[in-house]
């Protein structure tokens, strides 16, 4: 087990986490998004994707998978991941970790258990879409070996939009 692996735990998401992941993501957004998005962006996407509602359907449905970091027994970031649009392939719809963890390799770690999961389940990639602005998380995927696949310009309802590029990778072991 190296350092990383000693500090933390990767875990389901249960609904005793839903109202503590819903305010990490607030956390997380409302220190990430301004500058790319309106902060009435935010508020709208927050409303819309985070509710711990909305979470305990996708999660009890089995419509999403839904993961949470821990460490040292804080909760620190989460993912969520659905089968995507084609039968092989897995779709990461949310990966964040807050900013007091970052650039420790927590990131990678939750990436690295989605792709066991998702390999797990039979599926051969992994795709995801990012805001065209987010440079920072473009570096993290690049750097975790994903490659850019086109963009897409998705209206999300109220005038509001997610402009963003679409990567992914293989999950195949021998592409890895
Ligand atoms: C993207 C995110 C999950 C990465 O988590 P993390 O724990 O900070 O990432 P890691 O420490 O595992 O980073 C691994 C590598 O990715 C690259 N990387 C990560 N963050 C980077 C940054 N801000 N700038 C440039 N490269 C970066 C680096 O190569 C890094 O290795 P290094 O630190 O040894 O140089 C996290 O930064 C995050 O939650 N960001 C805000 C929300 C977000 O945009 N999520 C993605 C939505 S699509």
């Amino acid at each position: 087990m190296n350092a990383i692996e000693a500090t933390l735990r990767i875990s389901p998401v249960t609904g005793t986490d839903l109202q503590s992941l819903a305010q990490l993501a607030r956390d997380i957004w409302y220190l990430h998004y301004p500058g790319m998005i309106t902060v009435s962006q935010i508020d709208y996407m927050l409303e819309q994707r985070y509710q711990p509602e909305v979470i305990a359907v996708q999660i009890e449905s089995g419509e999403a998978w839904w993961d949470k970091l821990e460490v040292q027994s804080q909760l620190a970031g989460f993912a969520s991941y659905e089968p995507g649009s084609e039968s092989s392939s897995i779709k990461l719809d949310k990966l964040y970790v807050h900013q007091r963890f970052m650039r420790r390799g927590f990131g990678s770690a939750l990436l690295n258990r989605v792709e066991e999961q998702s390999r797990s389940r039979g599926y051969r990639s992994l795709y995801l879409q990012v805001n065209k602005a987010n440079a920072p998380s473009i570096a993290f995927y690049r750097s975790n070996g994903f490659e850019v696949k086109g963009s897409v310009k998705v209206d999300i309802g109220s005038q509001f939009f997610m402009d963003d590029f679409v990567f992914s990778k293989s999950l195949s072991e021998s592409d890895a």
